[in-house]
């Protein structure tokens, strides 16, 4: 019932760290409908855009709201009043854009996520998850060599970069399958994690990166699982 889809987006990785990166992406089908009026109604159907404060999150919200003109987008971060990327858009479509704290390391955020979600729109039709961390300085750097594995390099790697994104899905899974393709060109909903080729086992050639390649290898295979 549910395929997934691996897209390539060449173009946005030139100017970056990393060459390439890979955009996972699950369509739900629709398997039921809301018959409440009483949720904000939105033609082009409502996008969900998760770690979206800077880089490639925030650029996706300022796409979605740029070309999908009757549409809404719900965009999370941990901390919305230093956001300033998501304060500029908001300024220019203030009721197409709405925008809510959520820490994927904590799980109540998502669950508060999900309760005004739900509360406000009944439902979403696009579920982008973005968040990620590769290096932090003073807590998290890309290992070079094995004995710079830390374990608490690898926990924390694998809470943001694959228990996360997970935990969201499934938090969000009953307003995906309420909204469906509703309101979109698509008969589906659709669920996209932001993974990187470096979690490619097949594809590693140089090494290295132990934490960051390891979390996202368990993003894609948590993926797959869905
Ligand atoms: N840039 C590349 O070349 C590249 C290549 C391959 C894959 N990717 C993947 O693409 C995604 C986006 O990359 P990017 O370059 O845009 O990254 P970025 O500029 O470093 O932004 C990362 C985002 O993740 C958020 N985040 C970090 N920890 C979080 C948490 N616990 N809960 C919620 N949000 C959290 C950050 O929010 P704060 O502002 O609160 O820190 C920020 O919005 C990542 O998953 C990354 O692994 C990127």
């Amino acid at each position: 019932m549910m395929q997934l889809m691996v897209e390539t987006h060449r173009a946005a990785f030139m100017a970056r760290r990393v060459p390439l990166r890979v955009m996972q992406i699950i369509p739900l089908r629709a398997s039921f409908s809301s018959s409440s009026s009483s949720f904000m109604k939105w033609e082009g159907g409502v996008s969900m855009v998760q770690g979206a404060s800077r880089g490639i999150g925030l650029e996706f919200v300022k796409q979605l709201l740029e070309n999908n003109e009757k549409g809404h987008v719900v965009a999370t971060c941990r901390n919305p009043s230093g956001a300033t990327g998501l304060h500029d858009l908001k300024n220019k479509f203030a009721e197409r854009l709405s925008i809510l704290p959520l820490d994927v390391t904590v799980e109540s955020t998502i669950e508060e996520s999900v309760k005004s979600i739900r509360e406000k729109y009944g439902s979403l039709n696009l579920l982008i998850n973005t968040s990620g961390i590769l290096s932090i300085p003073g807590v998290l750097q890309p290992e070079t060599t094995l004995t710079k594995v830390q374990k608490s390099s690898l926990m924390l790697a694998f809470e943001v970069n694959a228990a996360g994104p997970i935990l969201v899905i499934k938090h969000m899974w009953p307003l995906l399958k309420i909204g469906g393709g509703s309101g979109t060109e698509r008969d589906v909903a659709v669920v996209a994690n932001l993974s990187a080729r470096v979690g490619s086992i097949g594809d590693n050639r140089l090494g290295g990166w132990h934490s960051y390649r390891a979390s996202k290898s368990a993003l894609n295979q948590r993926s797959f699982l869905l």
